[in-house]
């Protein structure tokens, strides 16, 4: 299975475009050893010509440009996008679906309750019927814990979503009544090695039962937004804390290092970087922690095989 990591970053991005915290700063005056970042998506192939988007953030058409294999040129209009998943209904998810518009129709992903969001209150699926059949909804159920789905002419590899606590966005109506269905996770398994990559983007909460899928995976690419619980604050930018955002912090009791420390199958990258985050920066103490512990920063263009 090729895994293309299009972008890495959280919402806002790296550079955030209206930040000036020290990492945006920074960055912008060269001060600071790091990488810019697109927002978050990926993109999963078994045959490295039908991919699978994961997410369709608002950076994506400098991501398609960036990654060849986007644009196998069969046809005078074509796209190396096969099928797209939806984790959530996060604004840094889900808008690139309308930068996609020309190639409408596209198979969408995603549970009842997203598809309800990017119907109601941000109304995607109802603006793009408007264009070329617009996106076809394949809903993905959350009623059992292991739930796998089909996606049509992706043939060897299994898709299985798994319901998680995160949070719902902030223009969303069930922001604070979190349900199952508002984010899910995604264990994909190639069917002929056996190798699976498990990912989240957005986590919040693992617990016994999600402890042991991850254990028994053999990548995981998880919820790296925040360092700190109280980033946002801890920064000058805003007073949010990791648990409202639906975003576990790496340091601390409880936390995304203490959690994936023990863990020895999988190799253990994080994604969805928060532009706040100190681990942006290649040289720092809390990228020194990361790496003595064997966790990887996802970057934008990163490629993983499994
Ligand atoms: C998040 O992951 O918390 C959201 O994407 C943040 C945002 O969209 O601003
Ligand atoms: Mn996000
Ligand atoms: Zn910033």
């Amino acid at each position: 299975m090729h895994i293309q990591i299009l972008g890495s970053a959280a919402g806002g991005g790296f550079p955030q475009w209206n930040c000036n915290c020290a990492n945006c700063d920074g960055f912008r005056k060269g001060t600071l050893n790091a990488q810019a970042r697109t927002q978050s998506s990926i993109a999963v192939s078994a045959d490295g010509e039908r991919w699978v988007l994961f997410n369709a953030s608002p950076d994506i058409r400098a991501q398609l440009a960036a990654f060849a294999p986007m644009q196998p040129a069969r046809a005078v209009r074509d796209t190396g996008i096969h099928a797209i998943v939806l984790m959530d209904s996060q604004i840094d998810h889900t808008t690139g679906l309308l930068m996609l518009r020309e190639g409408c129709p596209h198979q969408v992903y995603c549970t009842a309750r997203v598809h309800k969001d990017l119907s109601q209150s941000f109304p995607i699926f109802t603006m793009l019927s408007h264009w070329n059949g617009g996106l076809t909804h394949h809903p993905i159920a959350v009623d059992q814990f292991l739930n796998p789905f089909e996606i049509a002419g992706i043939d060897d590899l299994e898709f299985i979503a798994l319901p998680i606590l995160s949070s719902a966005p902030p223009y969303s109506p069930h922001r604070l009544d979190p349900h199952p269905g508002d984010n899910i996770a995604v264990l994909i398994r190639d069917t002929r090695t056996g190798k699976s990559l498990f990912y989240a983007p957005g986590l919040r909460d693992i617990d016994a039962a999600l402890t042991q899928v991850m254990a028994e995976a053999d990548c995981l690419l998880v919820d790296g937004t925040l360092w700190r619980e109280d980033e946002m604050a801890f920064m000058g930018v805003g007073d949010k804390l990791g648990v409202h955002m639906g975003h576990l912090p790496q340091s601390g009791d409880g936390g995304m290092i203490q959690f994936l420390e023990p863990l020895t199958k999988p190799r253990k990258i994080l994604i969805h970087i928060n532009n706040t985050n100190p681990i942006l920066i290649e040289d720092s103490p809390e990228r020194a922690v990361l790496d003595a512990k064997g966790i990887e920063v996802a970057f934008d263009g990163m490629q993983v095989q499994l």
